[in-house]
């Protein structure tokens, strides 16, 4: 499982969904002691490339619902799997990235719907601000061509390629993603540091670097910029406002027993 995928996991499993779980760090203490630790168990399988994150997660769970069956949600074990990944540091990853407690207590949803996990919900009240600047976590993990193709060839009626990206970065982008090229192809979105959790990547997108478009658009709006820039110019701290963030993302469309269960399996209903 790459660990980069776990993080992508959080976001989908948060952004699906609207009622309320009482979250709160321990929840598993007493009813399953052994959580946390058996979820660390599986970083081994962090950076182990070829194996899909779905496989770590139902890993996880299996090992879980044999020692605690029924108790730890799968929304839960994406949560403490996502800590795990930013924070590794050891002989299976070294993102070095902040460690931050988690809120553990969600259920798992009932509904399953691809048209929601593609929407990003309340745009209106300030979230979206919030998932924007949290994009920062491309800090680390990688991009296919595919998500390059427009910004690169197809920018503009006519063709052509985003003019923010930095001349110099330019040739470096086509050589790795070249026209008609194989979309599957992947870069880091990070140039330069796409394995280390660091703030790199911020400064890259002030510097045309960004190897994302939407990561290149926190450029293009007043309050994000502002924000960008603080991290280099009032010593604004990128990883403590990151572990803010993700926590404050976790407390949202959580589920609880009203409209939510834990599944046997992660993958199916039960
Ligand atoms: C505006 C919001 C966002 C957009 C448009 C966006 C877009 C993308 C795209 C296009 C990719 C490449 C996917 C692929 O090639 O398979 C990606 C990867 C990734 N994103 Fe985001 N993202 C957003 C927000 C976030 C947030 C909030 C997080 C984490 C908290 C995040 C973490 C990641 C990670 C870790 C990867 C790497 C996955 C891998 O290496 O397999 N993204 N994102």
């Amino acid at each position: 499982m790459r660990r980069e995928m776990l993080v992508m996991m959080i976001i989908c499993e948060f952004m699906i969904g609207f009622s309320k779980a009482q979250l709160r760090v321990g929840f598993y203490n007493n009813v399953c002691p052994n959580a946390e630790s058996i979820v660390g168990g599986f970083k081994s399988a962090f950076g182990h490339q070829g194996v899909q994150g779905f496989d770590v997660i139902e890993n996880a769970k299996a090992k879980l619902e044999s020692v605690c069956p029924g108790v730890v949600s799968c929304a839960d074990i994406v949560a403490m799997a996502a800590r795990d990944a930013v924070a590794i540091d050891d002989g299976f990853g070294q993102s070095h990235g902040p460690a931050y407690e988690v809120e553990t207590g969600r259920k798992d949803g009932l509904v399953s719907n691809v048209e929601l996990a593609d929407r990003l919900p309340d745009w209106s009240n300030g979230k979206w601000l919030l998932y924007r600047l949290i994009s920062a976590a491309h800090t680390i993990g990688t991009t296919a061509c595919f998500f390059m193709t427009q910004r690169l060839y197809n920018f503009k009626e006519g063709g052509g390629f985003d003019p923010s990206i930095n001349p110099s970065f330019l040739p470096e982008l086509t050589s790795t993603c070249p026209k008609g090229g194989d979309v599957n192809l992947r870069l880091p979105m990070d140039r330069g540091s796409g394995e280390t959790f660091d703030n790199q990547i911020l400064q890259n997108i002030r510097s045309g670097l960004a190897v994302l478009q939407s990561d290149a658009q926190l450029m293009d709006d007043p309050t994000t910029k502002g924000i960008v820039n603080s991290y280099f110019e009032t010593g604004a701290s990128f990883e403590a406002d990151f572990v803010n963030s993700i926590v404050k993302m976790g407390r949202i469309g959580t589920k609880d027993s009203s409209n939510g269960n834990i599944r046997r399996v992660c993958s199916s209903f039960n």
